[in-house]
């Protein structure tokens, strides 16, 4: 991600967390795939005035899609505000303005200046149009013509053409992706939030195409020569022209429901329709649990003209999805299921995504934010419901328990590195900085606030209040200020909350979380003698580093032991000084906070608290009289105190261990990616390394147990999802149980075909198959790969293929993802960390081919921010001294042809020496303690200190 050249080393440090499975994360999939390496200088400049205000825009676009290019002719009607006005600014990146006219409100030219009538300046990306002399305000005509590019490449974003194969034959297609500022690259524009206007679309094409998209239904067809079409689209509502989106291609659609007045389409290459059915089965739900939850319908929002309700599967796509006006655009594996090749995470993924964009046609579309900088007025929403309505429209998901180790937990290991930005931040000033916004901290972290919200207010007046933000704004613009009004006053209309907290101002305190970077933690001291609870909060830093003073207004919840209640979530006090007490009951009572994680904070407890947790934990029988998601947040909580030196390791591991007995999908789910982050640390210590493996595996052995191999009719889906997270890590860690099974199932495909791999087990499977196999094994699967008609199932099958152990296949495997191009350029970054992934083995190879192919992989792999992304990915996996010399050296022997990702290669090179002296500084400690748990390894006693030494004086010589 493009993050990394904005922000210190210490963001890839607490990133290397989420990065050891990065497919997984369901949460921020806009976002995961946003980098940006454009450069506009911070200047005023860059922003446009408000003096000129567009009203209606008409486009017409003549489109050559074998020759990349269109014509277009764009016409403004504007409304001139300010008096006297000599200048009119605009937005371009288009390949070359033909001709400005303008005209006033009666039809009469205006004189331009002559010469010089006009200009662009390609730092703002701006066209300024000279008046001959100072014009009155009112109304005016803008008529501009000029030729665009249709970009090649989907990372150029804008309008941009991709392709696909129909029977064997290329077929090409062209799609748009303008959020946040690219829609300027299709035709000159108002290209910023604020400018909202109604939009005429329309578009000549070849007639050998299908008709075309936008955001709104055709009104018009005709031929306007001989094998050319144009189509015209109905007029839209008043939207950005952010929203604004067009296909052309031929793609067909299905319409799977039968009421002509709540039309809604899927729409895809064709030879895949009938993979359209979920997605359309879902989305209709949703799009109904979402009319009676705002109390708008989406149908209504037209202002008279008919609103669709498009999706498209799009092969080639930059991003996840995008909210476009009526015309919603999918990367193909998340829109479309199959049930025999979608597995169960994969469905999800549909559901929730599908819950986000429509979400968005609320908060984003209708109602917009005001400026970038304050991007969480569409996407916290869209976050926030993308779990809680899906929920609503199939509980069976699960959805509203998964939202805490999904958004919660993410927003908080966002939130714990040095470099996070606050929610609302004013350092959003050009594009780079708009790009870097479209991060946790606008999705999972604003999202994760809300869910704060909705328990502190109750679900009525959240409701309440998001239903006045909504009306008031409706077709305009929103602030934080706007919003914290409409939230004042549902909760001064509620009763029970006006009682509960009659001097809680509901805004101040949202606006505590919206104007904080980072997050809290809450540190906890208990006196059992007279049950006084002292509570004090700080920023939590996985550095360890003192944070600077800050606070928040915190909702805190809490039970104890002698009184357990997990079931209201409603905070009984709002923490708003660095430190208070409150009154708990005397007795040997263990205490805790923040009830099913509803609040975004962590907390830590004084030491003998923490014994009496772990050991209430470790007994089965009262384990799970502590609720689930408290559960999954202990262990989260406690692994990141390990990594910032707030817990003595002893009392951390002590508190673990009860994971020995534990089988909850979230639970398990909040420690995964912690254990495998301090498991890596020991990577360069081997005999360490194999004793936390062990210690690993001792605690997975009840849960594979318990689980099985087999999935069965009864099971939920978080016990699914369980299964496959699971026997994955403990396939990956060595399990004999998990691998002879893996390979029996393998083994039965490899014989025949037939006997398809359980779709919910091919990950795993497949990896150990080729991890255990050979060079045919390898090539069988690369077969499935080529015949594949899921996009969702080939990702699962491209992961596997990194995990060949065979040097010739993996050379293979990376050379695929400079020339095959099924593999899309949205994949080719991921199979390369993929690769990185498979096998520990798989780093020199990698590392050969990114040295012997650099400028290539720069490329084939889609530009300079991906290439980017395929060196920090390094990152993690560099465990090795030599390694890190050998990479460092390659980057300051190349670096005229690197340029500036060198800087990249030296913050890898950072992040990878800080993770040695990590491991270096807590592997005795840890050793000594798993060693003394596990007594079957006490004769292993290395003197581990020589090791740490000699390691020490080779990095920090
Ligand atoms: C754009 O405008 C700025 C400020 O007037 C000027 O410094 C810069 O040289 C211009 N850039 C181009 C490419 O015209
Ligand atoms: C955003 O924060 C800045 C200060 O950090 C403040 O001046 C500004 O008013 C805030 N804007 C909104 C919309 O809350
Ligand atoms: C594969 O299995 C199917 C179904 O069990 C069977 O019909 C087919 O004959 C088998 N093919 C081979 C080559 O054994
Ligand atoms: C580090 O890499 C070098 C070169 O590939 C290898 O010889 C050495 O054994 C590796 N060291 C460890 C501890 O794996
Ligand atoms: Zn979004």
């Amino acid at each position: 991600m493009g993050f990394n050249m904005l922000l210190p080393i210490l963001f890839i440090l607490a990133g290397a967390a989420a990065a050891a499975y990065p497919d997984d994360l369901r949460a921020d999939f806009e976002l995961a795939e946003f980098s940006d390496v454009s450069t506009n200088l911070d200047d005023p400049m860059y922003r446009l005035t408000d003096a000129v205000q567009p009203r209606t825009v008409n486009v017409h676009m003549d489109v050559y899609l074998e020759e990349a290019r269109l014509d277009g002719i764009v016409q403004f009607d504007v409304e001139v505000i300010q008096s006297d006005l000599t200048q009119i600014v605009l937005h371009q990146k288009v390949e070359r303005i033909r001709t400005v006219s303008i005209l006033d409100g009666s039809g009469r030219p205006v004189n331009l200046r002559f010469p010089g009538p006009y200009s662009t300046n390609d730092t703002f990306e701006i066209l300024l149009i000279n008046l001959a002399d100072p014009i009155p305000a009112g109304i005016y005509s803008i008529t501009i013509s000029y030729a665009a590019r249709i970009h090649v490449n989907q990372y150029d974003r804008g309008f941009y053409r991709g392709h696909y194969y129909l029977n064997g034959q290329k077929r090409y297609y062209a799609t748009t992706q303008f959020q946040p500022y690219y829609a300027r690259t299709a035709f000159p524009c108002f290209d910023e939030p604020q400018f909202k206007s109604t939009f005429v679309i329309s578009i000549t094409r070849d007639s050998s195409l299908q008709p075309s998209y936008s955001n709104m239904a055709i009104a018009e067809t005709i031929e306007t020569s001989p094998g050319r079409i144009r189509e015209t689209f109905h007029p839209t509502p008043t939207v950005s022209v952010y929203l604004i989106a067009f296909t052309v291609s031929d793609f067909i659609a299905t319409e799977l429901t039968s009421k002509s007045t709540r039309p809604f389409q899927i729409v895809s290459r064709p030879g895949v329709a009938d993979q359209h059915v979920y997605a359309s089965e879902i989305g209709v739900e949703i799009t109904n649990q979402l009319d009676d939850y705002f109390g708008i319908e989406y149908y209504g929002m037209g202002l008279g003209n008919p609103m669709k309700n498009d999706h498209l599967a799009i092969p080639d796509f930059p991003a996840g999805a995008m909210e476009n006006w009526g015309m919603v655009n999918y990367r193909e594996a998340y829109l479309l299921y199959d049930k025999a090749h979608t597995n169960l995470n994969n469905k999800i993924f549909i559901a929730t995504i599908v819950a986000h964009e429509l979400t968005h046609k609320w908060f984003g579309n209708l109602v917009t934010c005001f400026w970038w900088s304050n991007l969480w007025l569409n996407e916290s929403f869209a976050s926030f419901f993308e779990y809680f309505i899906t929920h609503m429209a199939d509980p069976t998901l699960e959805l509203e328990d998964q939202f805490v180790v999904d958004h919660v937990h993410s927003a908080l290991s966002w939130d714990s590195g040095a470099g996070a930005t606050p929610m609302n931040w004013t350092g959003v000033v050009n594009n780079p900085s708009i790009s870097s916004h479209f991060s946790t901290t606008s999705y999972a972290k604003g999202a994760s606030v809300l869910r704060m919200m909705e328990h502190f207010l109750g679900a009525r007046p959240f409701r309440q209040g998001l239903r006045y933000y909504l009306r008031e704004n409706a077709y305009g613009l929103g602030t934080p200020e706007d919003m914290y009004r409409a939230l004042r006053r549902a909760a001064y209309e509620d009763i029970t909350f006006s009682r509960m907290f009659p001097n809680q101002d509901i805004g101040e305190i949202l606006d505590s979380w919206v104007q904080n970077a980072g997050s809290p933690v809450v540190n906890v001291n208990v006196n059992m003698d007279t049950g006084v609870i002292s509570l004090k909060q700080e920023r939590f830093l996985i550095s360890g580093a003192t944070p600077a003073p800050q606070l928040w207004h915190i909702p805190i919840s809490w039970t104890h032991q002698g009184e357990l209640n997990f079931q209201s979530t409603r905070p009984s006090f709002i923490l708003s000084t660095e430190s208070a007490t409150i009154q708990g009951t005397p007795g040997h009572n263990w205490v805790l906070l923040n009830i099913a994680q509803s609040g975004l904070y962590r907390v830590n407890y004084d030491d003998h608290n923490w014994e009496m947790l772990a050991s209430y934990l470790r007994n089965p029988s009262t384990r799970t009289n502590i609720h689930k998601l408290n559960r999954a947040q202990i262990v989260n909580d406690v692994l990141f105190f390990i990594r910032a030196d707030k817990i003595s390791l002893e009392r951390a591991f002590d508190v673990l261990s009860f994971l020995e007995h534990e089988t909850d999908y979230y639970v398990w789910n909040a420690a995964i990616s912690q254990l495998g982050w301090i498991r890596n640390r020991f990577e360069h210590i081997p005999e360490a390394h194999q004793e936390f493996t062990e210690y690993m595996l001792g605690l997975l052995d009840n849960v594979v147990d318990h689980l099985g191999y087999e999935e069965r009719a009864s099971d939920s889906t978080s016990t699914i999802l369980n299964r496959m997270q699971i026997m994955n890590l403990a396939c990956n860690l060595g399990h004999s149980g998990c691998i002879s099974d893996s390979l029996s199932k393998w083994q039965q495909f490899r014989a025949n075909q037939t006997n398809l791999v359980p779709v919910n087990a091919r990950r795993y499977v497949y990896c150990v198959g080729l991890r255990e196999g050979n060079a045919q094994d390898y090539q069988f699967l690369f077969q499935q790969y080529q015949t594949s008609e899921n996009a969702a199932d080939m990702v699962v099958i491209l992961r596997a293929l990194g995990c060949t152990r065979d040097t010739e296949s993996l050379n293979h495997y990376l050379g695929q993802t400079l020339t095959n191009d099924r593999i899309r350029f949205h994949d080719r970054t991921n199979a390369f960390a993929y690769a990185l992934q498979g096998n520990t083995e798989n780093l020199p190879t990698v590392l050969q081919f990114l040295y012997n192919n650099f400028e290539k992989i720069r490329e084939e792999h889609g530009g300079e921010a991906r290439f980017l992304v395929n060196i920090n990915n390094v990152a993690g996996y560099l465990t090795n001294y030599t390694h890190i010399t050998e990479f460092q050296s390659w980057g300051y022997r190349h670096q005229a042809q690197l340029g500036s990702a060198l800087s990249n290669v030296d913050s890898v090179v950072n992040t990878a020496l800080n993770n040695l002296r990590w491991g270096n500084n807590v592997v005795p400690k840890v050793y000594g303690i798993i060693i003394s748990d596990n007594n079957s390894a006490a004769a292993v006693t290395t003197p581990f200190a020589i090791i740490f030494v000699a390691l020490a004086t080779l990095l920090f010589r």
